[in-house]
């Protein structure tokens, strides 16, 4: 069994690339499913959840391949086996995601039911109703749900909560439907519209992604193209929590500062500098960072995903402060990690009353899923003496070199297999 071991960090100096962003990545492979024949798509971060979205596209009938400069090439066919089998929406709840396109291209598809996971309760609901809005009918039985329509009609859709994925989803259903279709309380991530500008290199007729009314006019047909992915800002986000930790000065190549202002704006509150550079982030901290409240919301706020970083962040802040979610009400399973590290939590409904004390105190913890992972790891850079991550598989899933690229900042950090802690 894997695991990192961390030791605290000397300030961290040095600069560091910023992947590809995974939760555009792997939307953009679904939308090669719209069209027929080869889609390149380049700055794919080699992440085990890249992974499992290659061994869907499998199942579903496509090519998958990688060529030796990275790029990820998608073949796909004229007839799919419309088919998310359960082993796989299993491992990745994201693969959810190909059900828009498959019902859009083949009208219909059978897709597992995605399950709960580490963030508590999390439906399907939306993506359903706003489908089922475009024409498509579903039936759901043996844990599977199984969509039918002819060609999708567009209407005007408004989404109860602007959902990331769902927004995701009737995008790709509807640039093909027959009309025009507008998304109403869309999500405006930068990944949405990451997803919305390879549509509309593929031909779609796309306005307005990005804000939170997205018109779409449907065309006949669709062609392959070659697209590059954003970085990935919640991983520039780790490594500038990790900074803000361990102190030093260190520049995030690629990293794009538009698309994290709220996180930026936090960060300069607690006491970092933050610098935009041409072409990245350059981020320093030199004194102890100060508490400051924080709470998610769907994007332009606070993401989410940035939340178990900041939480970590304030374990040893100077102050007191509350960081309530807003999003994933559930999403607090590493936190009782973080207080058998020594840190000064208390839960109370969906905010976390965070009290900062000087260190933490390193042991043995596990990752339940990727950002509360990262998280931990960076908590071994202010915790006395060994911390050890188990549980890295889930890291493994959203963070590309992990291990080499935070070593390469000056983090004592090593992969190591079995054993007790004080062989190392
Ligand atoms: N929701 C519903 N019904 C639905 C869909 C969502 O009630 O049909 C609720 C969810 O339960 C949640 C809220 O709406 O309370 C927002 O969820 P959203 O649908 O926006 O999340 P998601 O699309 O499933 C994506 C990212 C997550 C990220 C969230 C929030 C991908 C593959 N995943 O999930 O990323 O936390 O948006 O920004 O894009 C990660 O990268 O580790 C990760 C978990």
């Amino acid at each position: 069994m894997e695991r990192f071991v961390v030791r605290p960090a000397a300030p961290l100096a040095g600069n560091v690339e910023i992947q590809g962003a995974k939760n555009s990545a792997l939307k953009l492979m679904a939308a090669a499913l719209l069209t027929t024949g080869t889609t390149r798509l380049q700055a794919v971060p080699d992440i085990t959840d890249v992974q499992f979205m290659c061994e869907v596209l499998t199942a579903i009938g496509a090519e998958v391949g990688r060529e030796d400069d990275g790029e990820l090439v998608i073949v796909t066919p004229e007839v799919l086996t419309p088919i998310a089998p359960y082993e796989l929406v299993e491992k990745m709840r994201a693969s959810f995601v190909v059900l828009g396109p498959l019902l859009a291209r083949h009208g219909s598809a059978r897709v597992s039911l995605p399950g709960g996971d580490d963030f508590g309760h999390r439906p399907i609901d939306m993506h359903l109703r706003a489908l089922t809005e475009l024409g498509a009918t579903f039936t759901t039985e043996h844990g599977y749900v199984e969509g039918h329509c002819e060609r999708l009609v567009g209407k005007e859709i408004e989404l109860e909560f602007p959902s990331h994925t769902a927004t995701d989803n009737v995008l790709m259903a509807a640039v093909t439907a027959r009309g025009s279709t507008v998304i109403e309380n869309a999500a405006r991530e930068p990944e949405v519209q990451d997803l919305a500008e390879m549509l509309t290199e593929m031909g779609a007729k796309i306005s307005g992604a990005g804000t939170s009314r997205i018109e779409i006019e449907g065309v006949d047909e669709l062609h392959p193209v070659s697209h590059r992915t954003i970085p990935d800002r919640i991983e520039a986000a780790t490594f500038l929590a990790a900074v803000g930790l361990a102190g030093g000065t260190v520049t995030l190549d690629g990293a794009r500062a538009e698309h994290m202002d709220m996180l930026l704006e936090k960060l300069v509150a607690m006491g970092m500098e933050i610098e935009r550079i041409e072409g990245g982030i350059r981020a320093s901290s030199s004194d102890r960072l100060r508490a400051v409240d924080v709470a998610t919301l769907p994007y332009p706020g606070v993401a989410t995903d940035y939340k178990p970083l900041l939480v970590t962040m304030l374990t040893v802040a100077s102050g007191v402060a509350i960081a309530s979610e807003n999003v994933f009400t559930g999403r607090f399973g590493y936190i009782d990690e973080l207080r058998r590290m020594g840190a000064d939590i208390t839960i109370e409904g969906h905010h976390a009353i965070v009290r900062g004390i000087d260190r933490l105190s390193g042991a043995p913890v596990r990752a339940r899923d990727i950002r509360a992972g990262a998280a931990l790891v960076l908590a071994g850079l202010v915790a006395d003496g060994y911390t050890e991550v188990s549980g890295v598989e889930h890291i493994d899933r959203g963070y590309e070199h992990f291990v080499r690229k935070l070593g390469s900042l000056g983090v004592d950090i090593r992969c190591v297999q079995g054993g007790p802690r004080e062989r190392y």
